[in-house]
């Protein structure tokens, strides 16, 4: 099938790619001139596991092409336009559609109306109906919302826990099944509406699902249990489930904190004013602060103290930082005079656009160590898990770990002589 995607982004280059390593022909639309040039050689502008090499190997198999023109899509006269241009927070907690809007504009200037436009794009419940009007009457319009998670992007394609299908019409669903042929999972068809729903309620389940932990944990300092073995435990209940249920500094990304937000503005728009979900986001920049305070509790004075930092990027397997819990420590310890050494085996440059000079950059993950009193680690990046810590013993001035991921071998640390704070970890 003759497919165009617009947008080659986080989620819009994975479709891409994805798509045509299913056997489709994919013609890939960006405004950005100079990444459209650099996918044309192959280079991917961010990290993504695996998905480099299907580009690659897609664009040499000629099903994969890249364009700044979406007039090019008249050539291959697609059946599917899938829509999956970004939807940032606009300064009120909304889904800012304008991306969407544009790209809607472009589709009726260069595409026939017998092409299905698909929106890929996370957009607030009621959004198809606007692209129908913005497209105008001729144009079927569908809801197909994605569910990949970064680092796992490639994986979750190829494997997803379902297929979500907004339509009314056979024509459009029997299309989206087509596209997704290869793929051997449960779909579900329903109106547009509901899937738009679908994928907030998904994100802020979740979320809500990180908070409540999280909240747990915190408990767990006051009352001295342990969050592991309370996880563990919880988990073991099937209602529960133990997946997504581990509590840290706070979770990030340009997921949860961005849909979270938009499906409160939506629901206040549409005249309910939910309960639940403000608190969500509260909890997590709450999170932040309690982890921080553990610092400031153990270090009287953080004014001139060096801290090595391993970890940048938001979650493992991604060079994003955006909503990073780690940049929001950092810019805290730095607003109190910390100097800080920082390490990220991925998030190096990402980083780097953020925080400028303001810290050091260190080339590896030992080098970050030397001269810092204390080792802070933000991202659960699997080489941190196995770090030579009698090493790491001799190299820290004072032998102080905070784990704001819960995640390293604390018991082991403290046999080498570490002092290590976590959440809830007692
Ligand atoms: C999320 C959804 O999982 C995905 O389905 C949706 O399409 C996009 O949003 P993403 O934000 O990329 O994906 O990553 P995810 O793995 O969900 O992690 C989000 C945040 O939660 C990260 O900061 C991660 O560290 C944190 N997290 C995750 C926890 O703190 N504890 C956990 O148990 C799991």
């Amino acid at each position: 099938m003759n497919i165009v995607v617009i947008g080659t982004s986080y989620v819009g280059l994975v479709q891409g790619a994805c798509l045509a390593r299913l056997g489709h022909s994919v013609l890939c639309v960006d405004i950005d001139e100079s990444k459209v040039a650099r996918l044309r050689e192959g280079v991917v502008p961010f990290f993504e596991p695996d998905l480099e090499e299907i580009v690659r190997s897609e664009m040499q198999a000629g099903r994969l092409s890249f364009t700044s023109k979406i007039t090019e899509a008249v050539m291959i006269q697609p059946a599917v336009i899938f829509l999956a241009v970004g939807t940032p927070q606009s300064e009120n907690g909304a889904a800012d559609l304008q991306y969407l809007k544009a790209a809607a504009r472009d589709i009726v200037a260069a595409v026939q109306s017998t092409a299905l436009v698909v929106i890929k794009s996370t957009v607030p419940p009621g959004t198809s109906k606007k692209v129908k009007e913005w497209l105008g009457s001729d144009f079927e319009v569908a809801s197909n919302p994605e569910f990949l998670r970064e680092g796992k992007a490639v994986s979750d394609f190829f494997n997803p826990d379902r297929i979500v299908i907004g339509t009314t019409s056979d024509r459009a669903e029997q299309l989206l099944r087509d596209v997704y042929s290869g793929i051997f999972t449960q779909v579900f068809v329903m109106s547009p509406e509901s899937a738009e729903l679908t994928k907030y309620a998904a994100n802020t389940f979740l979320a809500s699902r990180l908070s409540l932990i999280n909240e747990v944990a915190n408990i767990a300092d006051h009352v001295g249990a342990n969050i592991k073995d309370v996880e563990a435990a919880l988990g073991a209940d099937p209602r529960i489930g133990n997946q997504f249920l581990r509590a840290g500094a706070g979770f990030g990304g340009s997921c949860f904190p961005k849909d979270v937000l938009a499906l409160d503005h939506a629901a206040r728009e549409h005249g309910y004013a939910p309960k639940l979900i403000a608190p969500i986001m509260e909890v997590n920049l709450g999170q932040t602060e309690r982890f921080l305070q553990k610092i400031y509790n153990r270090f009287d004075n953080i004014e001139g103290r060096k801290f090595s930092v391993w970890g940048l990027a938001f979650n493992a397997g991604t060079d994003d930082v955006r909503e990073s819990p780690a940049l929001r420590i950092i810019e805290k310890l730095l607003e109190r005079g910390a100097e800080l050494c920082v390490f990220d085996p991925y998030a190096m440059a990402s980083g780097r656009l953020v925080l400028g000079d303001k810290v050091t950059f260190a080339p590896s993950m030992m080098d970050a160590l030397i001269g810092t009193d204390a080792l802070l680690v933000l991202t659960e990046w699997e080489e941190f898990l196995y770090a030579p810590w009698n090493t790491i013993a001799e190299l820290l001035s004072e032998r102080v770990i905070f784990d704001g991921k819960n995640f390293l071998p604390h018991k082991d640390l403290r046999d080498v002589g570490f002092e290590v704070f976590g959440i809830g970890l007692n």
